[in-house]
C-alpha cells in the first residue's frame, strides 16, 4: 500500500464533509406503506442518504428494540419497520377487512407464540419496496427465525441491498419482565412508554398525539412466558447467523434509552468509517500498483 493512498484515507475520514454523511438527522416517517400495505403511500420519505443505514434489531421481547428504533428513526432517518406493528394495526381493523391468514396470525400473537414463517414472509415480501427506502430501514422484530433470516438474505442479495449490521441488545431476564409488564402503548401513534421508567406527562395519555395508552394483550404474564420461550428457541440462534456473516454488533441495553442509542450509534459509526476507509485503501492500492 503506498503512502499517498494512506494519506488520502486519513484526509477523507477526518474531513468535516464526511461527518455530514453519517451525522444523525431529525426526520420522521409515517410508515404508511409498511403499516397499511404496499398500496398506501408514505406522507414523507426521507431525502436520499448517501449511505443509508440498513439495520436489523435483535434481542428478547421487551429489551427495548422498539424504543431504540424510534430514536434511530428520528436521528438516523432510517424508517422503523416493525412486523409486530403491522399485525397490531391489522387487528384494529373491522373483522370483514381481515384476511383469514391475518386472523390466524393475531391468534398466535395473543398467545405470545410466533406467527408461522409463511404468513410473516408473505407480509414482508409484499412490502419489500420499503427495503429500498432512500433513507434506509430498521427492521424490528423481523427476522425472528433462521428461515426468515435466510429468506431475507436471499431477497436482499437478489435486490443488491447490503445490510449495515444486526444489532443484538442484551439485558438480564428479570429486567426484561419488568419492562414488559410496565409498558404502555399509544393506540393512535404507537409511541411506547413505561409506567415508571418512561411515564407520559399525563397518566394514560400520549405526549405526542394525546391518544389513549393501553396495555398490550401479549404483555400479560402468561403470554410473556410463552414469548420468552419462543425467543430462546427460535430467535436466539440468529445471533450466530449474523455473527458468522460478520454483521453482529452486541450492545448492553442497560441505562437510559438515550445512552443506549449513543452507544449503538458510536459503534455503528466507527464500524462504517472502518469499512469505508478499508474500501478506499483497497481502491487506492489497486491504482498504485
Ligand atoms: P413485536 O411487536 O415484535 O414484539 P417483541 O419483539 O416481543 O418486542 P416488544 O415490542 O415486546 O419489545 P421491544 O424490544 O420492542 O421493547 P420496547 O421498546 O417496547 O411482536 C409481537 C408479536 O408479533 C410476537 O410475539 C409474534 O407473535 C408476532 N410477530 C412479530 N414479528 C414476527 C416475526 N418476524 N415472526 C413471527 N411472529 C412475529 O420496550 C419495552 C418497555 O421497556 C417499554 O415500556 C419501554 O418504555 C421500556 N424501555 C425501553 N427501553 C428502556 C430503557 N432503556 N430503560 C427503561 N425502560 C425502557
Amino acid at each position: 500500500m503506498c503512502l499517498e493512498a494512506m494519506r488520502r484515507v486519513i484526509s477523507i475520514t477526518a474531513h468535516e464533509r464526511w461527518r455530514t454523511y453519517i451525522q444523525p438527522m431529525s426526520t420522521t416517517n409515517n410508515r404508511a406503506a409498511w403499516i397499511q400495505g404496499p398500496s398506501a403511500q408514505c406522507e414523507t420519505t426521507p431525502e436520499g442518504a448517501l449511505l443509508p443505514w440498513r439495520l436489523i434489531l435483535l434481542g428478547a421481547p421487551g429489551v427495548g428494540k422498539g424504543t431504540q428504533a424510534e430514536l434511530m428513526n428520528r436521528r438516523m432517518r432510517a424508517c422503523h419497520l416493525s412486523t409486530g406493528d403491522v399485525f397490531r394495526a391489522s387487528g384494529s381493523r373491522p373483522d370483514c377487512e381481515q384476511s383469514p391468514a391475518m386472523k390466524e396470525a393475531l391468534g398466535y400473537m395473543r398467545r405470545g407464540e410466533l406467527v408461522p414463517d409463511s404468513t410473516v414472509w408473505e407480509m414482508v415480501r409484499e412490502r419489500s419496496g420499503c427495503l429500498h427506502c432512500s433513507g434506509g430501514f430498521i427492521l424490528d422484530g423481523f427476522p425472528r427465525t433462521l428461515g426468515q433470516a435466510e429468506s431475507l438474505k436471499e431477497l436482499m442479495d437478489h435486490e443488491g441491498l447490503k445490510l449495515t449490521a444486526a444489532v443484538n441488545y442484551t439485558l438480564p431476564f428479570s429486567e426484561i419482565v419488568a419492562r414488559l409488564a410496565g409498558r404502555r402503548t399509544c393506540g393512535r401513534c404507537k409511541a411506547v412508554y413505561h409506567a415508571t421508567e418512561r411515564p407520559p406527562k399525563v397518566e394514560g395519555k400520549c405526549d405526542q398525539c394525546d391518544g389513549t395508552l393501553f396495555l398490550r394483550e401479549d404483555d400479560r404474564p402468561e403470554s410473556i412466558k410463552v414469548r420468552l420461550e419462543a425467543y430462546e428457541r427460535s430467535t436466539a440462534p440468529l445471533i450466530e447467523f449474523y455473527r458468522s456473516l460478520g454483521l453482529l454488533l452486541e450492545v448492553a441495553a442497560k441505562g437510559s434509552p438515550d445512552d443506549i442509542f449513543e452507544s449503538t450509534f458510536t459503534q455503528l459509526e466507527a464500524r462504517r468509517v472502518r469499512e469505508v476507509a478499508q474500501k478506499i485503501l483497497v481502491a487506492q492500492a489497486d491504482r498504485c500498483e
